[in-house]
């Protein structure tokens, strides 16, 4: 039989996934290509594409700016090279964990966010209410050089206590949305990020 090949990386990341129920990779993309998507993610934000996200779904979908302050644009495919990349990888990592694991993910849906200095996430799960699509969470950081002090650390709440993970350009964090409550801590510092969810088919 003919395997393609995968990253390495990529069985890192399902191993321990398994095991702990989050797993976290640094580097996971080409410096080049991860300068770039900051860019563009700049770039979107000058040009006013980002608009204040909401919570909920559906009908119950409203910005609440108590419970999160970030501004996001949704990705589609052909926007632009850099983005075509990051969903390609994305969507190869996803064939892969569905070899892993026979999750049976069907696609990744995925936005920039840009949280401006003294923005934050409360506490949350990634799973709706009332649509359980969502299986996996992924955010890649986008920020250089990011410092302690700047803050906005995602704080995963696990069964074996709090673990902070520092939104690091390059560094890509995996989680199970379900049962993963996590939140983004006040940041300092404009942070910047993809955030997305590998998504299986709804009952
Ligand atoms: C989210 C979220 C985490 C992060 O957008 O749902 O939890 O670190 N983001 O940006
Ligand atoms: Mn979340």
């Amino acid at each position: 039989m003919n395997l393609p090949e995968y990253p390495s990386a990529f069985l890192q990341l399902a191993d321990e996934l398994a095991e702990h129920g989050w797993a976290q990779c640094h580097n996971f993309l080409p410096q080049s290509l991860t300068a770039q998507l900051a860019e563009e993610c700049r770039r979107r934000d000058k040009q006013g594409l980002l608009a204040p996200a909401g919570t909920g779904r559906g009908d119950a979908l409203a910005v609440r700016e108590g419970v999160r302050s970030d501004h996001i644009q949704w990705l589609e495919a052909g926007q632009s090279a850099a983005t075509d990349s990051y969903l390609a990888h994305l969507d190869n990592l996803r064939r892969f964990l569905n070899q892993s694991f026979y999750l049976g993910l069907e696609d990744y849906e995925s936005h920039f966010a840009l949280y401006p200095p003294g923005a934050f996430y409360l506490r949350h799960l990634d799973r709706f209410r009332d649509d359980d699509r969502r299986t996996l969470s992924a955010v890649f950081y986008l920020n250089p050089q990011w410092d302690p002090a700047d803050g906005g650390a995602l704080r995963l709440y696990l069964a074996s206590g709090e673990l902070d993970v520092w939104p690091e350009a390059g560094t890509l964090v995996l989680f199970r949305s379900a049962d993963v409550l996590h939140e983004v801590l006040v940041n300092r510092r404009e942070r910047l990020s993809l955030t997305g969810w590998f998504r299986r088919r709804g009952d």
